[in-house]
């Protein structure tokens, strides 16, 4: 035995050194490089294009193409985004490799947000399962897909917490919580980039917006962002520094402005915070032409100076703005930006090349066999059908309405949504075939072809797309024969919601209900048959009230992605039980956004029922759906808490939970703290652990968790981390809002 572990810690310190030989030797070969590289070379690798026409093509004549082509041909590009499939990727390899002095090959980035011809559930949608290892697992797929088309490099995962639904770009992340956001954004830097980045089947991952893009004032896409010290450490950056901790090669900044200075511009973010305090070691690019925005944000006088302030404080990579490669050398020469700053960013860039395999073979993911092999994979499928059941939320299950019977007669399916193949496959799929996803209706007739479907009204534009908002139409067409057939099912299933393109970036909304004609169908079927089930498509939370009152059976489906229609089949017929929660607060209005579950109590808090306290005259203040519910063809009970705090740095907190039910299912054992008395005002409770767990019928478990400084502290006004002693709350249940409570104190 004791051999054995010898054996295996010499092992372990042989692999670590042979990683630390290779890092050395990355470091080595930078520094020979960088010695042979002109101020020009150096700044090109600082330069990433767009894609500028099929580049399996001729070489283009003229213009920003010809332009592009020839600065490839410099030197002077060190990434290119929007190009892939593995001819385009080869060809510009190719020509860099061969034809500019040094043959530094490109690194090739792209939008793989949730998959790239295979799609996963939005990202919001995967949040709301909790499942860390689906979640590694989607990411690993959608990276299997990416690298076999060319790619080395995703701009995901958004980790931007986010606390407004009007914000288009909820969908894209994590929802709003720092822990859970944290947790998710791990898993998806881990899935992306495995154990083994060199590896032919992994790419670089990029956290992104750093930092606040998510606090876009009134949730209108790429507006002011201006939130104070508390916020930004204790909510916006903690995802950042665990994914800087799991490794993440690359973050992006973002477009926004935060507390007055453009975040791309920013030198506390880029260079105090993150490559100093977190000792990041990979490179930041900028989003896409930030660097010239500085423009108009009022910050810089043009784009050369832009170009100054963005190196300056820590931009190590441009994309598109070309204010790099135009100015950036004159500035340096002319002794305005240190050319240490130059060397450092480029020695970032370097290295993440070398740590993907580029150097060793510029062509290690341009192979065409696998391009055609892994693409549709079955494996993926089956991956991602498991991620999007996973994603599901059941909202509502009155009088136990769900699951359906196999052999239920007189269903009648109403709704624009439910024979959409395009729609479910949510917003940021760039890749994705239009029309690939498995539409409500497909995933129907794997159970049953004993069904009516009357669409109702056209709700949506069919030929919404990336580029165009989506019309919404008032037509009543079709809203008087939906009812009638409604009249006479037995069940109606009704599938409403929004379009997948009414989310994502610039698709900011000022009212969160179902758009267009879709409350008036549902109240005129309400009229004729209450027998509801109502399926919700959508990309952010909703405000529902009427629906939450009304409608006995109510299923949070979000955009599932390629599998859609799948999943939601095995949850209305109950082949899968759902164990969802929500990771975003749905609000009773849009009134009350920013709506939170980690809210600071107020000086006037809310148990009060005269005027003078913190309320709205005409509403709750309270969640509709609260942050971390969702509900399961069984029940589950609580007991047993029990905290011991001995030890102040490890905490132990259990809790039992049982299934009460007559079905197997899944449980997030969630749990909560409060800090009730602090330098610095702690939230009414935040979440620091949970654990997914599943339970057969009558059985139990014991969950535990470990309280340490880790969770018990918060970040202080200087940004050092503190943990004042004093009495702590806690919860242990199934949501934000429901659980067994008790206390401990620590000096
Ligand atoms: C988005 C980024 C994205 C980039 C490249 C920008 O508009 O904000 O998140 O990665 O475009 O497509």
């Amino acid at each position: 035995m004791k051999l054995r572990t010898s054996f295996i810690a010499f092992l372990l310190l042989l692999i670590f050194n042979t990683n630390l030989t290779a890092q050395q030797d990355f470091e080595q070969q930078i520094d020979e490089l960088l010695v042979k590289m002109t101020l020009e070379e150096k700044v090109g690798q600082m330069n990433q294009y767009n894609g500028f026409y099929d580049a399996t093509g001729p070489a283009p004549e003229g213009g920003n193409a010809a332009m592009k082509y020839e600065h490839l041909k410099k030197g002077w590009v060190g990434s290119m985004l929007n190009v892939h499939g593995v001819d385009e990727v080869r060809k510009l390899q190719e020509l860099v490799v061969k034809e500019s002095r040094l043959g530094i090959p490109l690194i090739f980035g792209y939008d793989v947000i949730h998959g790239y011809k295979i799609q996963s559930p939005i990202p919001l949608a995967e949040a709301a399962s909790w499942d860390l290892e689906a979640i590694q697992k989607s990411a690993a797929i959608a990276a299997d897909e990416a690298s076999a088309v060319g790619l080395n490099w995703t701009f995901a995962p958004m980790v931007d917490i986010s606390r407004d639904a009007r914000w288009g770009r909820v969908m894209e992340g994590g929802g709003e919580d720092p822990y859970l956001g944290s947790k998710i954004g791990v898993a998806r830097v881990k899935g992306f980039q495995g154990d083994d980045l060199s590896a032919n089947y992994t790419i670089a991952a990029c956290a992104k917006h750093f930092a606040g893009y998510g606090f876009a004032q009134g949730g209108r896409d790429y507006n002011t962002v201006d939130i104070g010290t508390n916020t930004l450490f204790n909510v916006v950056l903690p995802p950042f520094k665990a994914a800087v901790e799991a490794d993440v090669k690359t973050l992006m900044n973002g477009f926004n402005i935060l507390n007055g200075i453009p975040v791309t511009g920013d030198g506390f973010l880029q260079r105090d915070i993150l490559k100093g305090k977190w000792g990041f070691d990979g490179f930041v690019i900028s989003d896409w032409g930030s660097i010239g925005e500085m423009e108009p944000h009022g910050h810089a006088k043009n784009l050369a100076h832009a170009g100054e302030l963005a190196a300056k404080a820590g931009s190590d990579m441009d994309m598109e703005s070309t204010a790099y490669v135009t100015h950036l050398a004159e500035s340096v020469k002319a002794g305005k930006v240190d050319k240490k700053l130059i060397d450092d960013a480029v020695r970032r860039i370097l290295r993440v090349k070398f740590e993907l395999g580029l150097f060793d073979d510029p062509y290690r993911y341009c192979n065409p066999t696998r391009e055609k092999e892994r693409l549709f994979h079955e494996d993926h499928l089956a991956g991602v059908l498991d991620m999007a059941k996973k994603s599901i939320v059941l909202l509502k299950n009155e009088n136990n309405l769900l699951p359906l019977k196999k052999d239920q007669k007189g269903i009648v399916v109403i709704g624009d949504l439910a024979d959409d193949k395009n729609s479910p496959l949510g917003s940021w799929r760039l890749a994705s075939d239009n029309n690939s996803a498995v539409s409500f209706l497909e995933g129907l007739d794997n159970y049953t072809k004993d069904y009516l479907f009357v669409q109702g009204p056209k709700i949506f534009d069919d030929k919404a797309d990336f580029l165009h908002h989506v019309t919404i139409k008032d037509d009543k067409k079709g809203m008087q024969e939906a009812v009638e057939a409604a009249a006479t099912a037995q069940v109606v299933v009704m599938v409403l919601g929004e379009h997948g393109f009414m989310s994502g970036e610039g698709r900011s909304r000022t009212q969160l209900d179902l758009p267009g004609l879709q409350p008036e169908l549902l109240k005129a079927v309400y009229e004729v048959n209450k027998n509801i089930v109502l399926i919700l498509m959508n990309g952010r939370p909703l405000a529902l009230p009427w629906e939450d009152e009304h409608i006995p059976a109510i299923i949070e489906t979000w955009q599932l992605g390629s599998q859609t229609g799948n999943a939601i089949a095995q949850v209305l017929f109950g082949d899968y039980n759902p164990g969802g929660k929500l990771p975003m607060s749905f609000p009773r209005s849009v009134g009350q956004m920013p709506l939170y579950y980690n809210r600071y109590s107020t000086g006037r808090p809310d148990d009060n029922q005269l005027v003078f306290w913190s309320h709205y005259g005409d509403e709750k203040n309270t969640a509709l759906y609260p942050f971390g519910y969702g509900l399961s063809y069984t029940t589950f009970a609580y007991d047993n808490l029990q905290i011991d705090a001995t030890d102040p740095k490890a905490v132990k907190v259990l809790a039992t939970v049982t299934n009460t039910g007559n079905l197997a299912g899944e449980e997030v054992v969630q749990l909560y703290l409060n800090d009730p008395v602090a330098s610095i005002v702690r939230p009414i409770k935040e979440l620091k652990g949970f654990e997914k767990i599943a339970l057969d019928a009558g059985a139990s478990q014991t969950v535990n968790f470990t309280l340490t400084e880790k969770e018990l502290g918060f970040y202080d006004h200087n940004y050092d981390w503190v943990v004042e002693g004093g009495t702590f709350n806690i919860m242990v249940g199934g949501s934000s809002v429901d659980g067994l409570t008790g206390s401990f104190e620590i000096e």
